[in-house]
């Protein structure tokens, strides 16, 4: 266990998102830069969120712990479970991470979707566990029984509805029969960071039946708190607790435990922001086909856009323009993933999309090296 910590690295989708800014022009860190690359929620913490965040600082000089006990509180009453079943991070990367480590290992193989969120996959190659991609089916939900059959040797299968960074729902049933088929010892973990811009059920269902599964969430996408770092973990308490014995105790940010707990009272932040998301979306993709390009349907705040060509000098061209998208996944690789931001900034993008796709505008070469970036695995990381 202890040379599994060492060796853990925690890479998360700031790091994936923002690596190429080394090869982008000075713009890329100027304020008038459209970042739609990394499925940050434009709008930020919601009005009662930034009240309470800002009242908590004079209190930034001790733990408060009792905070971090509301939050949890508040979260077991919404979901109903206990507040055993519930624990809270700065951000659900760390449990993400923490989970892989629990779970997998030499003989036990990390098990996830191509494409998929590439978060754990890297937590698994670090601690020698052997990485299982299975292709999405063609209408890109996680392909159960594909899964299954992949991997007799699972410690966990990562799964995450919607999908990062397709936008396409896995059912409910499937991931039931995922649960219910897995070989014993395993788990299922159901990423439900982007639950909330769709209508899709969640699997907290499971946790409450007290099956093998984990649910993560976090208040980094539909809530605006990435700055902020908030993040949940629902599973039963025996499974948390192998968790945590890679995490330990650490103390939340206080501004974000009551920046959480505002947002959380906010009846009216979920229903207005899924609309808003859905009607920015709705508008691009009506845009999308009028001019005829490809795309891949999505119900979370990002889709899939193809270049038709391979995506980089698209991606490039289109930083030129001040606005940042991005990545590619190997699988896909003509397509590029692009975040939903507010309405004149994706009137921007289809503005900077019709030069790219025109040829009007190409990429350039890129300039020095604006952040510090490592490899892991061959993929260009954020350092
Ligand atoms: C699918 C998925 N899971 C987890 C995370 C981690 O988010 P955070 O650590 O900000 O909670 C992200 C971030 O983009 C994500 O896309």
């Amino acid at each position: 266990m202890a040379s599994a910590g060492l060796a853990l690295r925690v890479v998360t989708e700031p790091m994936l998102a923002r690596a190429r800014t080394r090869d982008l022009p000075p713009n890329a860190l100027s304020k008038d830069a459209i970042h739609i690359d990394a499925n940050e929620n434009p709008l930020g913490p919601c009005t009662s969120a930034r009240a309470a965040a800002a009242a908590i600082l004079p209190q930034g000089g001790r733990y408060s712990d009792w905070l971090t006990d509301d939050l949890v509180k508040t979260l077991a009453e919404m979901e109903g479970l206990k507040v055993e079943q519930v624990r809270v991070y700065p951000g659900s990367s760390e449990p993400l991470h923490h989970a892989v480590a629990a779970f997998t290992s030499g003989q036990r193989s990390y098990v996830t979707a191509d494409p998929g969120y590439e978060a754990g996959m890297f937590a698994a190659k670090a601690i020698g566990a052997k990485v299982v991609k299975v292709a999405l089916t063609k209408n890109h939900a996680h392909d159960v029984k594909a899964m299954l059959a992949a991997a007799p040797d699972a410690g966990l299968f990562y799964t995450c509805t919607p999908n990062n960074p397709t936008g396409t729902l896995t059912s409910h049933s499937d991931i039931e029969f995922l649960v219910d088929k897995k070989p014993q010892g395993s788990i299922v973990m159901v990423d439900e960071a982007y639950i909330h811009f769709c209508d899709a059920p969640s699997a907290i269902d499971l946790v409450k039946a007290g099956k093998d599964v984990i649910v993560l969430r976090t208040f980094s996408k539909i809530y605006g708190m990435a700055g902020l770092r908030c993040g949940v973990a629902f599973g039963r308490p025996d499974l948390l607790e192998k968790i945590e014995n890679y995490a330990g105790w650490n103390a939340m940010p206080i501004t974000a435990l009551v920046a959480a707990s505002a947002s959380l009272k906010d009846a009216h932040l979920v229903p207005e922001r899924k609309r808003a998301n859905a009607t920015v979306r709705g508008q691009v993709f009506a845009w999308l086909d009028r001019n005829g390009y490809s795309y891949i349907p999505s119900e979370s705040n990002f889709f899939m856009l193809d270049t038709k060509h391979p995506a980089k000098p698209a991606i490039d061209a289109m930083a030129k323009q001040n606005v940042f998208i991005g990545r590619i996944w190997p699988v896909m690789p003509t397509y590029t993933r692009i975040t939903i931001g507010t309405a004149p900034e994706m009137e921007q993008f289809q503005v900077a999309w019709q030069k790219v796709m025109s040829g009007a505008v190409t990429a350039s070469v890129g300039a020095a090296p604006k952040v510090r970036t490592r490899k892991l695995d061959g993929i260009v990381v954020r350092a």
